[in-house]
């Protein structure tokens, strides 16, 4: 049984981004915002609703990996406000008793540990609602806190409702709540949407509350720039420099070197182990994983890649949905497209692009190379300027190379082809036929090449 409520408002659309997508599935530091909201509920052992309307299937679909936790959605279909959007998930706290946590789904800054603690001061201080406030420098837009003469939150007045003495208020609301589901139910009973933008405010409850003589409390972030909403794109851009500088430093706790974190991009899945260092303007996206001791050299694009230790990664380099094994070097300027794997010990050099290609331990692709649905065996070399040509403008082919081959520079192989174990190809070689293991081949096509039966003919 969960011993929380929470619900999730991603409804809206987000209009002040000037978008296509909506507000909430725009990434910061590579994750969707709302998907960051999400993880702070994360061992809090709560049902959680979110309420979508907006391109619901793109927000069901980005929050797939979290199903395994109890989540539901509710449909609003009408933007009519943040109360209303509470309203459309009343099934769940119609007969439910106990505290409700409201969350909006576009503060991706919020740590999990200020959730705990907000949710817990709130069930321990006994209150019927405890709002997040925190004080802003520069509280344009948000709904402003007023309180009474001994200090009570008596009003959150929204700043399109607000006169210029509320205006000067710089506490200002959050958007986290945690209300009881008695009240919760009393106030969706009795909203209304007297107010300029002729929306039902979640924000009402307060007078509402007050009016019921019910206890509330606030709770006052140390840091208020966890409660950043983003709104327009250069709230996003905000939003991302301030989670950077805190992914990088849980990085740099961990015994990572970073040579200048604000030049290193790092997502907020990535994982990297102690002792590997990171040059600038690197970009670590998605679930890329990092295993101890590598190098990552400047200007480099890892996109969940998995990296293993004592890796060298030179400069320029772009890895995608790739690994690469222990103790292997790449690049620089090499390109690794989606479903390639490099094993230990290996080297893949300059201007080398693989496309679901496996290179076994050992094996070397040292320079200007096109290997794409191939399959490379131990320790074997391929030359320089060497294309696998996988297509033949309708279909591609696979190529399968053995175990200590040596392809000669300037090599085609055109697939589909084997080519046995200690096979060799001359330089220069254009081989459409498959080579048996021992077997020499050179020339245009190539052909066997055996210098004593030359001699007898
Ligand atoms: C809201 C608060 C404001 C607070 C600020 C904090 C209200 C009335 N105002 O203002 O006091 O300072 O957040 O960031 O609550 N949503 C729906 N359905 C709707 C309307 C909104 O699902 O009908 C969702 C939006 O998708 C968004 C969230 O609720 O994720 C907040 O809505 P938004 O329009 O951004 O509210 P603010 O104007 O920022
Ligand atoms: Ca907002």
């Amino acid at each position: 049984m969960a011993d929380l409520l929470s619900i999730i408002l991603a409804a809206g659309k987000g209009t002040r981004m000037k978008s296509d997508k909506i507000k909430v599935l725009h990434p910061v530091a590579g994750k969707a915002i709302i998907k960051h909201v999400l993880n702070t509920l994360d061992g809090l052992n709560s049902k959680i609703v979110n309420v979508i309307g907006h391109q619901k299937e793109e927000v069901q679909s980005e929050l797939e990996d979290l199903n395994k936790w109890d989540l539901n959605y509710v449909i609003q279909s009408e933007q009519l406000g943040t109360g209303h959007a509470v309203k459309q998930a009343e099934s769940f706290f119609a007969d439910y008793e106990g505290p409700v946590l409201i969350l909006y789904g576009d503060t991706p800054l919020l740590r999990k540990e200020t959730i705990a603690e907000f949710v817990k001061e709130h069930k321990q201080s006994n209150s019927d609602l405890t709002v997040m406030t925190a004080i802003f420098d520069d509280p344009e837009g948000y709904g402003r806190i007023v309180k009474n003469e001994a200090g009570n939150l008596t009003a959150i007045v929204e700043e399109k409702d607000a006169d210029s003495e509320t205006k000067q208020i710089s506490e200002i609301n959050s958007g986290v709540n945690c209300i009881d589901s008695a009240l919760l139910r009393d106030f969706m009973a009795n909203m209304n949407n007297n107010n300029a933008q002729q929306e039902y405010y979640l924000t009402d409850i307060i007078e509402f509350a007050v009016t019921r003589n019910k206890k509330i409390n606030t709770y006052t972030v140390e840091d208020s720039d966890e409660i950043i909403g983003i709104n327009t794109r250069k709230q996003q851009a905000e939003a991302e420099k301030i989670l950077r500088g805190r992914i990088a430093d849980k990085h740099l706790a961990n015994g990572v070197t970073i040579i200048d974190p604000d030049t290193t991009y790092i997502d907020a899945e990535v994982e990297i182990a102690k002792d590997v260092t990171i040059y600038p303007f690197n970009y670590l996206e998605g679930k890329t994983k990092i295993a101890q001791n590598t190098t990552i050299n400047p200007n480099c694009k890892l996109k969940d890649a998995v990296i293993g230790e004592n890796v060298e990664i030179l400069s320029n380099t772009i890895i995608k949905e790739s690994k690469v094994g222990a103790g292997t070097n790449v690049g620089p300027f090499a390109y690794l497209r989606p479903g390639s794997t490099v094993e230990a010990n290996c080297k893949i050099g300059d201007f080398v692009e693989l496309k679901k290609t496996t290179v076994k331990n050992g094996a070397k692709v040292p320079h200007l190379c096109y290997a794409g649905d191939a399959e490379i065996g131990e320790r074997t070399n391929i030359g320089a300027g060497t294309i696998f040509a996988n297509y033949d403008g309708e279909n591609k082919f696979k190529t399968e190379i053995g175990s200590d081959v040596f392809i000669g520079s300037d090599s085609i192989l055109i697939a589909p082809l084997k080519i046995g174990d200690r096979a060799k190809t001359a330089a220069g070689s254009v081989v459409t036929k498959d080579i048996n293991s021992g077997d020499t081949v050179m020339g245009v096509p190539a052909r066997i090449y055996n210098p004593k039966s030359k001699q007898e003919n």
